[in-house]
């Protein structure tokens, strides 16, 4: 940035885990014990903004409960409490200290606002409902890191330039925004993209055109936080063998995503849902996430996996960390699939989204004086 003040606007998606992030060998740094595969998505977003002004005091940063000028109708600010506000700001703290570096290894001059002169506030919003159950911070998380990162470049333009064209830049942000939530590191490409201990990588995937959709069966405010989870499912006697069991399925899933097997992914989800909710069932003491209508959906999918009735076409069912089941499919059957979770559990209230590519910039501008 040039001027004096500028504004900075990116989106970033939320994506889904197929195998899961749960358990962390180190909770400063997010690093996980497992390795973990997700699918980006596309309209589940955040959008953010920041505005940064060098003449603010030194080092201010404000979160304003509003949502960006230019975010799509309808896209409200999360209502964070006071203690989100200051997880989130005291990672955009960290993304301003790592800025100078992280730039300079990638041939971009840091602005003056990179080490540290003027202030900025931040505004986010999202595209699905805060009571919807879908995990917001790994799409709040890429959007404020990325937005952060684009502030503190000398030259918007070089910055977007590198973005576009260097995918290692933009695994080099995810690894700084794993250090605010860990699965927000999955988010800044796709749509398949694997997460092994300070990296992510892209994964070939040879399937038809997906959908993907959220079942909301529930709209209330977890009962236990992923960071809670994370310590306690090491409290389970089925941790041991975990962090095995989940990297052998994540082999077997990467090489079913390059053969292109959707039914063998199917399968792998499936399992690994069972895996992550027995952790929390067993957990010491235990919790879960489900609701009544999320065991009735679960009972009616166990009933198509056992069936296997539609012959290459089971649908992906997984759970993140709550109610809410997810399924993905390719988009010739997404209407029949709606049909006939209408048809059986009339009335539930069901998003759709479709594969994405990550984390985005929209647009940034500067002024040089008032
Ligand atoms: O990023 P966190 O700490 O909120 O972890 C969330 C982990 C799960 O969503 C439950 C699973 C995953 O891999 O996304």
């Amino acid at each position: 940035m040039r001027g004096v003040a500028g504004c900075f606007r990116v989106k970033a998606p939320s994506n889904i885990a197929l195998i899961k992030y749960m358990g962390k060998k180190d909770s400063a740094s997010n690093l996980p014990e497992n390795g973990s595969i997700s699918m980006t998505l596309e309209e589940l977003c955040t959008y953010a903004e920041i505005q940064v002004d060098l003449r603010d005091e030194d080092g201010a940063g404000a979160w304003v409960d509003e949502a960006p000028a230019d975010a799509p109708r309808g896209v409200r600010a999360p209502g964070l409490g006071a203690a989100g506000i200051e997880k989130i700001l005291s990672h955009l703290g960290r993304v301003r200290g790592a800025s100078p570096d992280l730039l300079a290894t990638f041939g971009l001059e840091p602005s003056p606002f990179a080490s540290g002169r003027g202030g900025f506030t931040l505004r986010s919003a999202n595209t699905f409902p805060q009571a919807s159950g879908i995990a917001s911070s790994a799409s709040s998380f890429a959007a404020v890191t990325l937005a952060m990162a684009w502030a503190c470049a000398a030259s918007p333009s070089d910055f977007r330039e590198v973005y576009m064209e260097n995918v290692e830049f933009r695994r080099a942000l995810a690894g700084i925004s794993r250090r605010g939530s860990g699965s927000s590191c999955r988010s800044f490409e796709g749509p398949w993209v694997g997460w092994d201990g300070d990296r992510t990588l892209a994964l070939e995937a040879n399937l038809p055109e997906l959908r993907h959709l959220v079942l909301v069966v529930s709209e209330r405010a977890k009962r236990v936080s992923s960071s809670q989870a994370h310590l306690r499912i090491k409290s389970s006697p089925l941790w041991k063998g975990r962090v095995e069991r989940a990297e052998t399925r994540k082999a077997t899933l990467t090489e079913a995503l390059r053969a292109g097997d959707l039914r063998a992914v199917a399968r792998l989800a499936w399992s690994e849902t069972w895996e992550m909710h027995g952790l929390f069932h067993t957990a010491e003491p235990p919790f879960t996430y489900w609701e009544p209508a999320t065991v009735e959906l679960l009972q009616w999918f166990s009933g198509i996996m056992e069936d296997d009735v539609e012959g290459g076409d089971l649908p992906i069912v997984t759970l993140d960390a709550g109610p809410n089941p997810h399924l993905i499919c390719p988009a010739s059957r997404v209407e029949g699939w709606k049909a006939r979770i209408g048809e059986k559990f009339g009335g539930i209230r069901i998003l759709e989204d479709r594969p994405g590519a990550g984390a985005r910039l929209i647009s940034a501008t500067s002024k040089d004086r008032e």
